[in-house]
């Protein structure tokens, strides 16, 4: 718990330079698992200034993002490759096809197999060395919706009316938020070597004591999290205000 989301997200972010660097010095690639949303927008910021002014390259780097909205242009506004290059990759100097996200376009009958292959590719590269994590009100990760399974993989999901309720801003009302989303699976989240799930503000507190305090059930899927040794929850006092 840090006294807040600045510190924590600087921490975190020298965390995954860490990754990086290692992986550079033995020649190899970071394959790291990455999310958007608001929560971790200030690691991108301090990536990139890492980027520009200390000369960290992502020459190395794999990213696979959790999730797209589907329908979704990667052109759109609202479209998670639009978010990512704007917050992270126009910045860094990773190189265009080492990026992956869901892609939003594909035909209905194309997913499955898709999705099967988006799984197969993370496989090959030997797994991710960390998964980046927010967290929905819904309990959602990824976007793991209540009822996803422990063991689910990536695929096509339908979103939550609350999840639809929060993404109303950005798209100009609920009604206009695609009703699914493609989605790395509890169980591809559970294959990271590390995981990192983030919280900021009161109004994460109550889905933060849930997750980490609660029953694990698939009510609220980021209580799956519980069983794993290799996850860490970074959150500032606000989300962590309800913890006992
Ligand atoms: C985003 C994602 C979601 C968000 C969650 C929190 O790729 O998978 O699980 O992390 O909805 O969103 P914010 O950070 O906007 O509160």
């Amino acid at each position: 718990v840090y006294s807040e989301e600045s510190v924590a997200a600087q921490k975190v972010a020298q965390h995954i330079a860490e990754i990086i660097r290692k992986k550079q010095a033995a020649n190899e690639m970071a394959v790291l698992g990455l999310a958007t949303g608001a929560t971790p927008i200030q690691v991108y910021a301090n990536l990139v200034k890492m980027h520009q002014e200390d000369g960290l390259s992502f020459k190395n780097v794999i990213t696979f993002n959790l999730d797209e909205y589907y329908p979704m242009r990667p052109d759109a506004k609202q479209s998670y490759v639009t978010f990512m290059d704007e917050h992270l990759f126009s910045h860094i100097d990773i190189p265009k096809e080492n990026i992956h996200i869901p892609d939003g376009t594909l035909p209905k009958d194309e997913i499955a197999d898709y999705c099967l292959d988006y799984e197969n590719k993370i496989g090959e590269l030997g797994g991710l060395d960390l998964q980046i994590l927010g967290i929905g009100r819904t309990g959602h990760i990824g976007f793991n919706e209540p009822g996803s399974a422990p063991n689910s993989g990536t695929r096509l999901v339908t979103l939550d009316d609350l999840t639809r309720r929060d993404a109303a801003r950005d798209f100009g009302g609920k009604e206009n938020v695609p009703t699914k989303a493609i989605t790395m699976g509890v169980g591809t989240i559970f294959k990271a070597k590390e995981i990192i799930l983030m919280a900021w503000s009161k109004k994460k507190a109550s889905i933060i004591k849930k997750a980490v305090e609660g029953e694990m059930s698939g009510n609220v899927p980021a209580t799956y999290l519980q069983l794993s040794d290799n996850v860490r929850f970074i959150l500032d006092e606000d989300a962590a205000s309800e913890l006992t």
